[in-house]
Formats: C-alpha cells, structure tokens, sequence
C-alpha cells in the first residue's frame, strides 16, 4: 500500500495550493486530485449538498487505490469530513485543524480573522478550533463570497480583486487581529493582493504547510510512506479540464501533462 497515491480534493482549482505544499513536504507521494469544476462554489450550498458531492468524490477517487485523502476544501473540511471520516477505513485529513493550530501559533495579540466562505463561516467550525486551542482567542470571522469565483477565473491581481479584498478586510483590520487564517483553499492564490491592503506586519496563514506536516507524520506513523522517487500525479475534473490544466501549470512546481473530465454524479 506504501507506493498507492494520495488522494486530493476541492470544488476547484484551491485545492492545488495544498498540492503545491504536499510536493514540496513529501515529494516521494505520488497525487491524484480531483476539483469539482463543474459543481464549484460550495460555499453558497447546503450542508446536505456539500456531504453528497464530497461523498462522490471520495467514492471515485478510493477506484483510483488510494492509501489516504486530503480533503483539501475548508467548506468540506467544516461541513462533510466526520460524515467521511465514517464511510472509509483509510487515514483521511481536513484542513481546518490544521489552519487552526498554525494560526493560535502565529497570533501574538490573541485576535485572530478568519476568511472563508459563507458555509465555512457559518459552521462556526474555526471558533470552535482556535477557542480549544487558547480560550483567550478572539475570532472575528468574516466570509468572501466573491473570493473564489475570481480566483476560478484567475483574476488574482486584478484592481476589482483589490477593491473587493479591501471592503472585505477593513473590518477586521478595524477589530486589530494580528493575524487572518486564509480560511478557504482558493485565497492563498490572492496573497499577494491580500497582502498589499492588510500592509506587511499581518500574519497571514496558509493551512496548507501544516496539513501537509500533518499529512506526512500520518503516512509514517502507519508505515504508509512512499520510498520510491518516480512520481506520477493524476489530475481530475467534473468539468474544463484543459482551462484546469493552463491554471495548474501556473501553481505547481511539476508539470501537468494531462487532466481529465469525470463525470462524478455516476458516483
Ligand atoms: N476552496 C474551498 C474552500 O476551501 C471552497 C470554495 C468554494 O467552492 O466555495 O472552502
């Protein structure tokens, strides 16, 4: 089972700045991705429908023999992992906790913003996370809705995005957290305009570095580690699989050969 890959999931493209942190922690692991494409955003939907399409997609990507999961959508990660956690017998990792432990990390001030989507925001699930961590925390949450439709569309340093980014944000800047979790997968794309309107000394945290750590103890706790060194990623969408692919190829460190279209409600 040492050599299976890792199997990865999003609605979209954000899931790929986790990707972008597993090739770089545990560059012997080998991927297969799939983003929900044609289904992206989650944000705005149900609990019952965000359980549904994650179970699809759990369902296709265990036909790939995968040894692992990273469910790599906080809305997901919110909103389906337990129900998931009950369907499979293999490891199978969120992206909150993490974010949340590197975030009670960061914070000096113990005033922590958490960005995310409506669902994720809603789930009140960071709260949660931070307060048990240190009930000191304060979190000031606030959703985006607007964040991942324009990075799908790849206008990551667009003006509109920095104006948008800037009504977002005033108001945690005005509750003075020194710290904003990067709540959603797809705003590590927006960094860099994240960055010029919170100004420099802003802890920004990407939960992606800490689930991959996490990722990587869990593969060798179990002796599920790969030795190898050859890797071959699989990349999987519901829909527009070449737009997918021009994108993926501007985010990882590997070349994307071939992505190709699932139809994930035969699941
Ligand atoms: N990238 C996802 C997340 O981390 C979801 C974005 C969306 O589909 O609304 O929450």
């Amino acid at each position: 089972m040492r050599d299976f890959p890792i199997g990865v999931f999003d609605s979209g493209v954000g899931g790929l700045t986790v990707v972008r942190e597993i090739m770089r922690q545990i560059p012997n692991e080998n991927i297969v991705y799939f983003g929900d494409t044609a289904r992206v955003p989650y944000g705005s939907k149900s609990k019952d429908t965000i359980i549904k399409f994650s179970k699809q997609i759990v369902d296709f990507l265990l036909t790939k023999k995968v040894k692992a999961i990273v469910v790599a959508c906080n809305t997901a990660s919110a909103l389906a992992l337990e129900d998931l956690k009950r369907e499979v017998d293999i490891p199978i990792i969120g992206v909150v906790m993490p974010g949340a432990i590197a975030a009670a990390e960061a914070t000096r001030n113990e005033k922590v913003g958490v960005i995310a989507t409506e669902a994720t925001v809603n789930s009140n699930i960071y709260t949660h996370y931070l307060r048990d961590l240190n009930p000191n925390i304060q979190v000031y949450s606030k959703a985006c809705p607007l964040f991942c439709p324009l990075v799908e569309e790849n206008w990551l340093y667009d003006p509109i995005t920095i104006e948008i980014a800037d009504r977002y944000l005033s108001e945690l800047i005005e509750y003075e957290v020194d710290t904003i979790v990067l709540g959603c997968t797809h705003y590590p794309l927006l960094r860099h305009t994240l960055r010029k309107v919170v100004g420099e000394k802003m802890n920004l945290v990407n939960p992606a570095y800490e689930t991959a750590i996490t990722l990587k103890n869990v593969l060798k706790e179990k002796q599920l580690d790969r030795l190898s060194k050859t890797n071959e990623h699989l990349f999987y969408v519901s829909d527009g699989a070449e737009k997918f692919k021009a994108f993926a190829n501007t985010i990882l460190p590997c070349e994307v050969m071939e992505t190709n279209d699932v139809n994930i409600e035969q699941y």
